[in-house]
């Protein structure tokens, strides 16, 4: 069964068209009742439609530039064409082929309130990271956008796949708490050190689950466990990680790898493949190695 409708620009009634230089609408506009927003996405950007909240409700995507790719479908929309969903029960997930420009009717705010998740708040707070301690920030970004790729290449769609690039990009939130001097400290740690900056898996807890979910946090909380039971904080081994965690510690250890840092030159890229490839079975997951080296000689 389908979860949206595509009406394809040559089938669009003229009610329903909606004239591309309607500037007034630039602006999100929403009551109780009705929600315009337009959104302005990049290429290669990851959207999550949930599902709309009643059984009267509707919302609206009309592309007014650009096109995505609707995962699960195995369809494109490009410009002119129109989705639109009634009766949904699952999250629909579509990526940006270029860039795009998206009009979005929601008949009520609630439908479309999830979409933006309390971004807003959790980006100030990286953003703030980035200024204590530039190379998190960048390497953040970095990350999320390996294992988004990782991600999307191993089947994780909607919201799988949300939960996945959102612990990805906020995986070391919690070095928020951590001091300055001991953050940026241009040589090795003491090991009182290094237990402190062991707790930035948990630290930002709180934040996590209540701006995200419980699941994120859990990916996070393991993402420096390692396979072979050699990581922290509690030394999981093999399954007993999440599978998210396992893929998130390949590729945040990769980004590492390559990364030039004051105290170390990064590897090249054919070194760092290397190099997993001999942890794999020790600190990685074998398949998930695999999949990541695939990934990178396509
Ligand atoms: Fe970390």
């Amino acid at each position: 069964m389908n979860h949206f409708k595509i009406i394809r620009s040559d089938e669009v009634e003229s009610t329903y068209i909606v004239k591309r230089k309607n500037s007034h609408i630039d602006k999100k506009y929403h009551d109780n009742h009705l929600q315009v927003s337009k959104i302005h996405m990049s290429t290669d950007r990851i959207l999550y439609i949930d599902p709309v909240a009643s059984q009267d409700a509707y919302k609206t995507y009309y592309v007014l530039e650009g096109s995505c790719y609707i995962y699960g479908d195995d369809t494109t929309v490009y410009a002119g064409d129109m989705l639109v969903f009634k009766n949904t029960d699952e999250v629909q997930t579509i990526k940006t082929l270029e860039e795009t420009v998206l009009l979005v009717h929601a008949s009520q705010y609630d439908v479309y309130k999830t979409l933006e998740d309390n971004q807003e708040l959790i980006n100030a707070i990286l953003l703030e990271i980035q200024e204590k301690d530039h190379y998190t920030g960048e390497h953040s970004l970095r990350v999320y956008e390996l294992v988004k790729k990782l991600g999307l290449r191993l089947g994780y769609v909607s919201r799988s796949l949300n939960n996945l690039t959102k612990a990805a990009y906020y995986h070391d939130l919690g070095k928020i708490f951590i001091p300055d001097e001991i953050l940026n400290k241009p040589a090795l740690l003491t090991p009182d050190e290094f237990e402190i900056i062991k707790e930035h898996v948990e630290l930002a807890r709180d934040m996590i689950v209540e701006n995200f979910n419980d699941t994120v946090y859990q990916i996070i909380y393991q993402h420096h466990e390692r396979y072979n039971g050699s990581g922290y904080p509690n030394g999981l081994k093999g399954d007993a990680i999440c599978k998210e965690a396992r893929l998130l510690a390949i590729c945040d250890s990769f980004d590492a790898m390559i990364t030039d840092r004051v105290y170390k030159k990064g590897k090249s890229v054919e070194v760092a493949l290397q190099e997993l490839k001999e942890l794999a079975g020790s600190q990685y997951d074998p398949e998930l190695v695999k999949e990541f080296v695939a990934m990178f000689l396509e």
